[in-house]
């Protein structure tokens, strides 16, 4: 049986149109129809509500109906026909001429025919599944034809959710950002990392804030460093064309530091969004940024042998697909104890985790000897979802000897557990009640690029002091990797711990 939950706080989504730019995309098929699928089945989805998807390619209805059924056909468990069929009535496809002025009037009639049916009044959350360059355009045709609704507005809303990359170079995002608010607020674009709707993430702080006796302890009083583990099993799988431009750094900082600001940041006065997307500010405010000299000093780039090899990878690519790196936090919790992150593709298996390491003892029996690290607080964020903590104890039998021990908790256990809404499925819900707790600010977006600039910026100016290593797949990245942590007098746990 289940314990007795304590304490809930429930976001409801409201009533709404959700309209999808880019329907026929990998991401839509990958991620956002399962995820809608998803609510629906779970019944999470608000009381009212349609779904409006728009793509450019043009396929007969038939032909998209069974699109959707292959989409959502690949979620966990395999859905039964009628709840596809009940899906599907709540879904129209319209075919769409992104830069044409009659398709934004067809599409403006189309939504006050579907609000009227559906009893919706102008609550539309738009979700662009677009390359970002369209980003800009679309919004732009959106609010001269009418289609967003001033924020304020009393009878309706207008929602927009991006997904990175939100530009290529820190100069694109600015000038993305910035043409972007001509048509939207800042309060009314929602700029998704799904690492933020990962249950196991969301635990991070909510066991801080619950449990004091781990927090407490987490600055630099006790806490010796902090390394974060974001591996992959999987290479390119296809998507060359994707990342080619993009690379370790630009496509997975922002994750990165998701884990890194939940972990670290302070803890926020209330989980409401401007509580805790301030206290996530001051977090990232602190953190010291890096220069062409600590790139040479602190950064390890890598690519993964064979990856020259993978279709529609240049012959002379540079692209990386591995990063390690150190940082610090200039803050009074954190100051003097580094962050290490080590992320890659092709690593041999999937590993998400966040390390806290505790000091060795300073005091008492232990002091003269060196018995490594006693204590780790451990989240494995994925495949698997634990929380650990490592401690000492005394080994059985009639000598006084030491040996590690771990205490681990799944965090996943109940049928009902398992059965919680997927990450797409969460943030969606967040955007549909409102709530951008979240979701990326544009001043994490723009920090993020300028923690990337200067590696960019060295790797394509000065690649000698900074130069693209190889790693075999299947191992755990370069050598260098290693004596990135190794000269600090430290190691990197093993992923597999
Ligand atoms: C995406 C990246 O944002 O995150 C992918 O574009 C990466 O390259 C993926 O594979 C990892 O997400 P997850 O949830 O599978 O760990």
């Amino acid at each position: 049986m289940q314990d007795t939950i304590g304490f809930c706080q429930e976001t409801r989504p409201e009533s709404c149109g959700f309209i999808l730019f880019g329907a026929t995309g990998h991401l839509s098929s990958g991620k956002i129809i399962p995820a809608l699928f998803g609510l629906y089945k779970k019944k999470l989805t608000p009381k009212d509500f349609y779904f409006l998807f728009v793509a450019r390619t043009a396929i007969e209805l038939a032909d998209f109906e069974e699109r959707l059924t292959a989409a959502i056909s690949g979620t966990e468990s395999k859905p039964a026909l009628p709840e596809i069929k009940g899906f599907l009535e709540r879904v129209e496809y319209i075919r769409a001429d992104y830069g044409n002025d009659d398709f934004y009037r067809r599409l403006a009639r189309r939504l006050d025919e579907l609000d009227a049916k559906f009893n919706i009044r102008k609550k539309r959350l738009f979700y662009l599944a677009t390359p970002p360059s369209a980003f800009e355009p679309i919004t732009e045709k959106l609010k001269t034809s009418g289609l967003l609704v001033d924020p304020g507005n009393r009878t309706g809303w207008s929602r927009v959710i991006i997904e990175k990359p939100y530009g290529s170079s820190l100069e694109s995002a600015y000038s993305l950002d910035t043409g972007l608010k001509q048509a939207v607020s800042e309060g009314q674009i929602y700029r998704i990392d799904h690492f933020t709707g990962k249950e196991t993430v969301q635990n991070v702080l909510a066991l801080r804030a619950a449990n004091s006796v781990f927090d407490e302890t987490w600055n630099n009083g006790f806490i010796d460093h902090v390394q974060i583990t974001v591996f992959e099993e999987l290479g390119l799988e296809g998507r060359a064309g994707f990342f080619e431009h993009m690379g370790l750094a630009r496509d997975m900082m922002s994750h990165i530091f998701q884990l890194a600001a939940i972990t670290a940041m302070d803890l926020p006065a209330s989980f409401r969004d401007m509580d805790f997307k301030s206290e996530k500010k001051r977090f990232f405010e602190s953190i010291t940024g890096l220069d062409k000299e600590s790139v040479s000093r602190q950064v390890v780039r890598a690519q993964y042998e064979g990856y020259l090899k993978e279709p529609g990878v240049a012959a002379a690519s540079t692209t990386e697909t591995f990063l390690a790196f150190k940082f610090h936090v200039d803050n009074d919790r954190w100051r003097g104890v580094p962050f290490y992150v080590r992320a890659g593709k092709k690593m041999g298996a999937k590993k998400t985790k966040i390390d806290l390491i505790y000091k060795k003892p300073a005091h008492g029996i232990f002091k003269p000897m060196d018995i490594g690290y006693p204590n780790v607080f451990s989240f494995t964020i994925q495949p698997e979802e634990t929380m650990a903590f490592t401690l000492i104890a005394k080994h059985p039998g009639p000598k006084l000897c030491f040996t590690p021990r771990k205490m681990e908790l799944n965090y996943r256990v109940h049928q009902e557990e398992l059965s919680a809404p997927t990450e797409y499925e969460r943030l969606l819900i967040e955007a549909m009640a409102g709530d951008q707790t979240l979701f990326l600010s544009s001043f994490e977006m723009r920090f993020i690029w300028a923690f990337i600039s200067p590696m960019l910026e060295t790797w394509t100016w000065d690649s000698g002091s900074a130069p693209l290593l190889g790693y075999p797949g299947g191992s755990e990245g370069p050598a260098e990797a290693r004596a990135l942590i190794e000269k600090d007098g430290r190691k990197w746990l093993s992923p597999i711990l």
